[in-house]
């Protein structure tokens, strides 16, 4: 079976971006794959050193993973600071992956802003964790939205200079096997990563302006759907969300140039499990006053059974910590198999 593994930040409060960019997919992967879902709390303290309850932060990501339906004893679901092998394979990867690739990513350049020297090195380092975080599994399937998109390229590279880099040590020690990159056949220990990004929803834009991505950083709470919002909230930001004032077009293409449209069509297509075209077969020629209510209504369905199940586990913080804790163990297991073998490759005496 395939290994999927993905990672979403315990930090601030998960919208319908990460829901449908990423823990949905998560929930569908399960049938077919064996799924590692990872809360990532070393990631959420490079932008941000200290937070209020991380601990709540951590709890409520798994809780939102359970609730969406991820199942904790098929597939695993843990914090990654519970696995220290991350940091560790994270620290060798600091040594393979160049400078100059770090400084290009661009959501590097976003969050440190103006003053770059001040950023920590942490977040400059950060892709480097989370190859780390997919590569001590020596998992092949990532689902994650449209933005993470450069950080599994890097991803990729990293890998391939490992494996190119130690090629004749992989060899020696009975590691590795023959594959194709590319159109270079190498030996390798660390396999090429894929990510799923695909679907009517890979980037979900904010409600308030269709250029802009959702995101937790938004200052306007309007401008996305919290999975805790009530559906009166709900019902509410889809309301004021900005359109424009002509009927949808009955194809694809007749969303072009029309971010705002496009944004509501992709975000029903995703909640509907269909494709936008099939759904602006059935809402083609309407106007936004018909096509919104029926969107708070799909919305409010999906959404609030989770938001419940969510609120009754984040009552019950023993079970989500027993889920944790279990997943903890199941990962350190495997991550361990993997390091024995990454630090005998290099050299390491243990
Ligand atoms: P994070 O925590 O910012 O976001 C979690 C997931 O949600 C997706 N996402 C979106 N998808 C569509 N539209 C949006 N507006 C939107 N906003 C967020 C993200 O793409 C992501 O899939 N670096 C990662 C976490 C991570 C990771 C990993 C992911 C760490 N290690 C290993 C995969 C594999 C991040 O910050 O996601």
């Amino acid at each position: 079976k395939p290994l999927v593994f993905s990672g979403v930040q315990p930090t601030g409060n998960l919208h319908l971006g990460n829901y449908l960019g990423a823990i949905r997919k998560f929930v569908a992967l399960q049938e077919n794959n064996d799924c590692i879902y990872c809360v990532v709390d070393l990631h959420s303290i490079t932008a941000q050193l200290v937070h209020d309850d991380l601990p709540g932060q951590i709890r409520s990501i798994a809780a939102a993973f359970v609730a969406s339906g991820i199942d904790p004893e098929k597939h695993i679901v843990f914090n990654q600071s519970a696995v220290p092998q991350h940091a560790e394979l994270a620290w060798i990867f600091n040594c393979v992956a160049r400078i100059g690739w770090m400084n290009r990513m661009t959501q590097f350049k976003d969050k440190a802003g103006k003053d770059r020297e001040n950023a920590s090195l942490g977040l400059l380092a950060y892709p480097s964790l989370m190859a780390a975080d997919i590569l001590v599994y020596r998992a092949t399937h990532v689902p994650v939205g449209d933005d993470q998109k450069q950080h599994l390229e890097l991803t990729r590279d990293i890998a391939q200079k490992f494996n190119i880099d130690f090629m004749e040590h992989i060899r020696a020690r009975g590691y590795g096997v023959d594959i194709v990159v590319g159109e270079e056949p190498i030996h390798a220990y660390f396999p090429p990563v894929e990510p799923l990004i695909g679907g009517p929803a890979p980037r979900v834009m904010s409600l308030r302006d269709g250029t802009k991505k959702m995101s937790k950083s938004d200052p306007s709470d309007l401008s996305r759907i919290n999975l805790m919002d009530d559906p009166e909230t709900i019902a509410k930001k889809i309301r004021k969300a900005k359109t424009d004032p002509d009927a949808l077009p009955s194809e694809v293409e007749g969303l072009k140039g029309r971010p705002e449209a496009e944004n509501l069509v992709g975000i029903y297509a995703a909640l509907a499990d269909r494709t936008k075209d099939a759904i602006l077969a059935e809402f083609g020629g309407q106007q936004f006053s018909v096509f919104k209510p029926a969107l708070i209504d799909l919305a409010v369905d999906v959404l609030a059974p989770i938001t419940g199940e969510m609120r009754r586990l984040m009552d019950d913080t023993a079970h989500i910590d027993a889920i944790l804790r279990n997943g903890g163990e199941r990962a350190r297991a495997r991550a361990e198999k993997t390091m024995r073998e990454v630090r005998e490759i290099i050299g390491f005496l243990q």
